[in-house]
């Protein structure tokens, strides 16, 4: 009869153990009590990149990569991106449910009025070098808000887990557009609680002598379509770093200033900036095939192509490739999409790609949407780390409620060498041997 177990025989000592199946997941702790002898500590399971580890049970966001699927709290990526708007959408994944009418416009007036930062922000941001990267000073603003909120110290308190995800989402915005004025030579612009999430965010990136700055309708909504669909994305890095700090019981802001580090990364967040580096290194349509050919040697990656879990086409790429033709009406086209459009096509027919299911995401497309809204290729981190802060701040919640959560503390594997005696400096090995050894590790 079948049974929700795993029987396994371990092959040193004959033994077999029944591990239950829960969730289509062993509790890898289970594992523990399979040993080669008695004072073996057990049977660990060995997962670099954790690709196959499921560190917490999730309601938030759903990925099927093999389909490419991906819903938020089981609403298709594809209809919020067409019906909703980015602070319905930071409702919903933050809440679990669609909001009425009357607690949307709670939601929405609670954020609006958390975008103000402390005036002191300004000096922070004034100190960073003029060439600092956005993602650099994004980093170090929003960990420094857990100083100007030691409240938010209290994660077991439901009211103040409320008010401290209001604050970021409200935030993150005039973080990110002070960073860029502050690169740019430029005075700050405050929050102009009239307009909405995305209008006021361009209108402190972009506003100059204007009395009121007015948004593009249609460019105002591609930012928003493009928030929706980077709002979240279940255990990704930075989600990741944000747990495993969070586990540690710190405060939001610290939690999520590790998360906006982890997205700062080429391989993460920073994979859109990276995509237009290529797209201009490639300059024209005709250098394709040569550059593919670097990318198949191992020489380089095809930036914006390739995921963890998608193992068929991004649903987000999707979209946003739609979208950008929209913005190119408004803005003129970004001579960079075509070399896009051709490198996709090339790629999606070459067998090194197809045979590694290695179709293009998030990312492929969107730097070329930002830079044609006017956006410096080094605020696309930047922006998406804005819209991943709901998703972010959902995963703090839902860690500090799960009674099941631990702080996160990962096994290794030992390879290094055995207990031995301290040499004293004089009687060590000859130096090129000392180099030779030092050079193994870092
Ligand atoms: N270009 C060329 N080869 C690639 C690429 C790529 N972009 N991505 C993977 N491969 C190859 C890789 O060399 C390996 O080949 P082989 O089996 O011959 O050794 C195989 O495909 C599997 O690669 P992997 O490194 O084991 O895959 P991974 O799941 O560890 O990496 C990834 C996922 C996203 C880091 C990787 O695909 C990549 O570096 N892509 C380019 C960067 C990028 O676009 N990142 C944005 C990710 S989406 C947004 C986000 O989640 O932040």
């Amino acid at each position: 009869m079948a049974k929700d177990t795993l029987d396994v025989t371990d092959g040193r000592t004959g033994a077999r153990y029944e591990l239950p199946i829960e969730l289509g997941a062993i509790r890898a702790i289970d594992l523990r009590k399979i040993k080669a002898s008695a004072d073996d500590i057990g049977l660990r399971s060995y997962d670099p990149g954790l690709t196959n580890t499921a560190s917490c049970k999730s309601a938030i966001g759903y990925v099927d990569g093999e389909r490419g699927v991906l819903c938020y709290r089981g609403y298709a990526i594809e209809e919020l991106a067409e019906k909703s708007d980015y602070l319905e959408t930071a409702y919903l994944i933050v809440k679990g449910e669609l909001p009425d009418a009357h607690h949307f416009a709670m939601w929405r007036h609670n954020i609006t009025t958390h975008s103000m930062v402390h005036e002191n922000i300004k000096k922070f941001m004034d100190g960073f070098r003029y060439d600092a990267h956005p993602m650099g000073m994004l980093v170090g603003t929003v960990g420094a808000l857990s100083t100007f909120y030691p409240d938010a110290k209290n994660v077991l308190d439901l009211e103040s887990r409320r008010l401290q995800t209001r604050r970021l989402i409200g935030k993150m915005p005039t973080l990110a557009a002070f960073a860029y004025r502050r690169s740019r030579g430029l005075p700050y612009v405050y929050p102009d609680n009239e307009l909405s999430y995305t209008g006021n965010f361009l209108s402190m990136l972009f506003k100059m002598t204007e009395l009121r700055y007015e948004p593009d309708p249609v460019l105002e909504r591609a930012v928003d379509v493009l928030f929706i669909l980077q709002a979240e994305h279940e255990q990704n890095c930075s989600t990741n770093a944000v747990r495993c700090v969070a586990s540690a019981r710190a405060d939001p802001y610290s939690a999520v200033a590790a998360g906006v580090a982890a997205l700062y990364g080429p391989l993460h967040g920073g994979a859109n900036e990276a995509v237009i580096r290529m797209l201009e290194e490639i300059g024209t349509v005709a250098r394709i095939p040569e550059y593919l050919k670097g990318c198949k040697t191992g020489e380089r990656r095809l930036m914006g192509f390739g995921h963890r879990i998608y193992r068929n086409y991004d649903p987000r790429a999707r979209i946003i490739k739609e979208l950008a033709h929209r913005v190119f009406e408004v803005t003129g086209k970004n001579p960079l999409i075509d070399v896009a459009l051709e490198l996709e096509r090339q790629a999606l027919e070459d067998d090194y790609f197809v045979s590694r299911k290695l179709f293009p995401n998030l990312d492929f497309y969107s730097g070329v949407i930002y830079q044609a809204l006017g956006m410096p290729l080094t605020m696309f981190p930047v922006l998406f780390a804005i819209a991943r802060t709901a998703g972010w701040m959902a995963h703090w919640a839902e860690l500090v409620r799960d009674p099941e959560q631990r702080i996160v503390r990962p096994r290794q594997i030992y390879v290094g060498e055995g207990a031995r005696s301290y040499v004293p400096i004089e009687k060590r090995p000859e130096p090129v041997m000392r180099e030779d050894a030092v050079s193994r590790t870092i």
